[in-house]
């Protein structure tokens, strides 16, 4: 097992991150080195804005969900009917985590399990045992005295709830920036405005480092190779299929999988700073799916026609929220990113629908999420097999790079954001490892 400093540049430091990162290729060490990846922990994922989760899965006040982000176990709780907050999962005592479950309800407070110190649902102290016993210490003046601690920032936007762990960073509108548009873009989707999850997510922990798999978020050249058994299997049956019948849901989604290169060439995508990207500015593989006319009729109404026309019309393949976070506006669909070891990564996928969907508006998501993103699907298992296998082969020597050249030119460096004609330039992957290195504390 490497340690941190046993590899050729010794990169725990901004420079030596600077060497993993080329302009159009990046070290492998990226994805293998457990010194890299513990750094990758203690900055990039406590100063970039991680998402928590959403509004919609703790409705009721004293509801609580909990996630870990880099290393540390955070509480998203519903303080009051209209507000959450975020509080760290950790008894201002001695350090007991307060709540076990993955979620659940505490009621009126949080009750540590260990010598019953209680906290209010805005994380102030409440009560604790043998009051008397603390008269003249120094208790009120310890942070142990003041109640649980919150991280350094939090943010629920339009009912997605972000945090930053540390207290310093960029603000959260000028992190996310544009990238914001496709969460907007869901939240219009609804027409009262109002987006729930569709019960739990499906979880996968997969061999291989987050990194693997946030870049084939934008990786539009692997499905003609990689999904090619997927695809034709969705068009043979799809032959089989009665003429003029409705549209089968499976068919709809699955068939774009078989588009050829020109088709996600001709997609379009836009860098963003940060590491953020959309792919499929112009068009994606969802573009395509039968409007369905009662709903389209209701969001006419919030919205007017036009408006709820390019409502509909924005679709874009994947949209990245680096680093936590891959959305689809349609199908509506969040992808989470929890690393857990450097070659260890626990993927969430959560479908939601707008509050009273129309059935087959819920469905499409639902169907989405299990035939594309489950393991078990025809779809992601051919992923999974590849980001395992990628994994595994970057540990021979011999070559220490991977190729990111497809597309890339020089006057790209230094741009923050831009369109590119084509959805097969790997800038929008390149892009990320930009916000990597800015992220670790290593760009120029
Ligand atoms: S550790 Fe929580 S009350 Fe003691
Ligand atoms: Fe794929």
């Amino acid at each position: 097992m490497k340690r941190i400093g046993d590899n050729m540049t010794g990169h725990t430091s901004p420079e030596g991150f600077r060497h993993l990162v080329g302009p159009d290729r990046v070290h492998r060490d990226l994805y293998t080195d457990p010194g890299v990846y513990a750094v990758e922990q203690a900055r990039l994922w406590t100063h970039a804005w991680v998402y928590v989760g959403h509004e919609s899965q703790i409705p009721a006040v004293g509801d609580y969900y909990t996630t870990e982000i880099a290393g540390q176990s955070l509480i998203m709780l519903r303080k009051s009917p209209q507000e959450v907050t975020v509080l760290m999962n950790r008894c201002a005592h001695k350090g007991s985590q307060l709540v076990h479950e993955r979620e659940g309800n505490c009621g009126k407070m949080l009750r540590c399990p260990y010598h019953a110190w209680t906290y209010r649902l805005d994380g102030s102290l409440l009560s604790i045992p043998l009051k008397n016993d603390y008269e003249g210490t120094n208790l009120s003046s310890c942070p142990s005295g003041k109640g649980l601690s919150s991280p350094g920032a939090s943010m629920n936007y339009r009912g997605f709830v972000f945090v930053r762990i540390s207290e310093d960073g960029p603000d959260f509108t000028s992190y996310f920036g544009e990238a914001l548009a496709t969460l907007d873009n869901m939240v219009a989707r609804a027409p009262d405005g109002e987006l729930s999850v569709l019960g739990q997510p499906l979880r996968s922990r997969i061999d291989c480092n987050w990194k693997l798999y946030l870049e084939n978020v934008n990786d539009t050249v692997h499905p003609i190779s990689t999904h090619e058994s997927a695809a034709s299997a969705a068009k043979e049956v799809a032959q089989n299929l009665p003429e003029n019948g409705d549209t089968v849901l499976a068919m709809e989604q699955l068939l774009p999988f078989g588009a050829g290169y020109s088709f996600y060439s001709e997609m379009g995508a836009r860098v963003l700073p940060h590491g953020h990207s959309v792919l499929g500015t112009k068009f994606s593989i969802h573009t395509g799916y039968a409007p369905l006319q009662d709903y389209q009729m209701e969001l006419e109404a919030s919205h007017g026609q036009e408006a709820a026309q390019q409502i509909l019309q924005f679709s874009p393949q994947n949209t990245v929220l680096y680093p936590s976070l891959a959305a689809k506006a349609s199908p509506m669909i969040l992808r989470v990113l929890r690393p857990l070891a450097v070659d260890r990564t626990l993927v969430e996928i959560w479908a939601f629908a707008p509050k009273n969907a129309p059935a087959r508006l819920r469905q499409r998501a639902a169907s989405y999420a299990r035939l594309v993103f489950s393991p078990m699907s025809v779809v992601a298992h051919d992923d999974v097999h590849l980001f395992e296998s990628q994994q595994r082969g970057l540990l021979c020597s011999g070559n220490e790079w991977l190729s990111l050249h497809r597309g890339y030119q020089d006057s790209e460096i230094g741009q923050a954001s831009a369109s590119m004609d084509s959805g097969n330039n790997e800038w929008v992957i390149r892009n990320q490892h930009r916000g990597w290195l800015e992220l670790m504390g290593g760009a120029a």
